[in-house]
């Protein structure tokens, strides 16, 4: 009923000519938007070469982050507006990276999901419990928080069409990823909140994707769970290989 998506998540990683011999290879091999969504979400200065390589293709591209801001004296930021003009669709908003380094809050996360719906663009939101969290077991109030507060005043049309990254932190990129059934229940959570806010319909429409150490050999323990419907990749997702395997499992 949800169409699976396997989104990348490149962050600071690769140089110009390896990000366009990535789309070369992997743009051929990927399936029909109806079978899997395929996203790359690459650093800022590669998209717009790698959106003018995938025209013929389903893989999308997406951005890592943008402001909130249409334009204005932000040096150094990307506005929803510019993302759009090149052709960019997706975005990932409030990654645990940028909140932890970049000061990102849930109240600026909600910004930016609020700018991505004006300007056509799918926003990816990360939420996830920290590792002292999940030990005091407090990650359903935590992930709940996050997204509540991510779609505050999000209509519900647009919800619909929201996609949701649950990522506990302290899964990224140590290897230990949390166990399938453990990111089901989580994701089941995410869904009951989402079905109190919006109504049962939206809530059982809204992608939820787990990151957190997603590998080849642990992806199908992941999209066996009923409440996951793909996952947000980090390092898996460098290599064209990989990426697509990924890809197969996921289909
Ligand atoms: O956004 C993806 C991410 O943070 C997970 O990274 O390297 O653990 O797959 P990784």
């Amino acid at each position: 009923m949800r169409t699976p998506i396997v989104a990348g998540n490149w962050k600071m990683h690769k140089t110009w000519e390896e990000a366009v011999q990535f789309t070369n290879e992997v743009k051929e091999g990927v399936p029909t938007v109806d079978e899997v969504e395929t996203v790359v979400c690459a650093p800022a200065l590669f998209l717009k070469e790698m959106v003018d390589l995938t025209t013929d293709s389903s893989l999308a591209i997406g951005a890592q982050t943008m402001h909130e801001e249409e334009q204005g004296a932000f040096t150094g930021e990307i506005s929803p507006v510019a993302l759009q003009n090149i052709g960019v669709r997706y975005v990932i908003i409030g990654h645990s990276e940028r909140r932890e380094m970049f000061n990102e809050t849930d109240k600026s996360v909600n910004k930016k999901v609020h700018a991505a719906f004006k300007h056509g663009l799918i926003p990816i939101i990360c939420c996830g419990e920290t590792l002292s969290e999940y030990e005091n077991q407090e990650t359903k109030e935590v992930v709940t928080f996050q997204v509540d507060a991510a779609l505050h005043g999000i209509k519900r049309e647009e919800v619909k069409n929201v996609v949701i990254a649950y990522e506990p932190i302290w899964a990224i990129g140590t290897g230990k990823s949390s166990r399938a059934k453990e990111a089901n229940e989580t994701c089941r959570t995410i869904r009951t909140a989402l079905a109190q806010q919006f109504g049962d319909d939206v809530a059982k429409q809204v992608r939820l994707l787990y990151g957190g150490s997603v590998k080849p050999d642990n992806m199908k323990s992941f999209m066996e769970q009923d409440q996951i419907d793909g996952a947000l990749v980090g390092g898996a997702s460098l290599e064209a290989d990989s990426f697509l395997q990924l890809v197969e499992v996921a289909k």
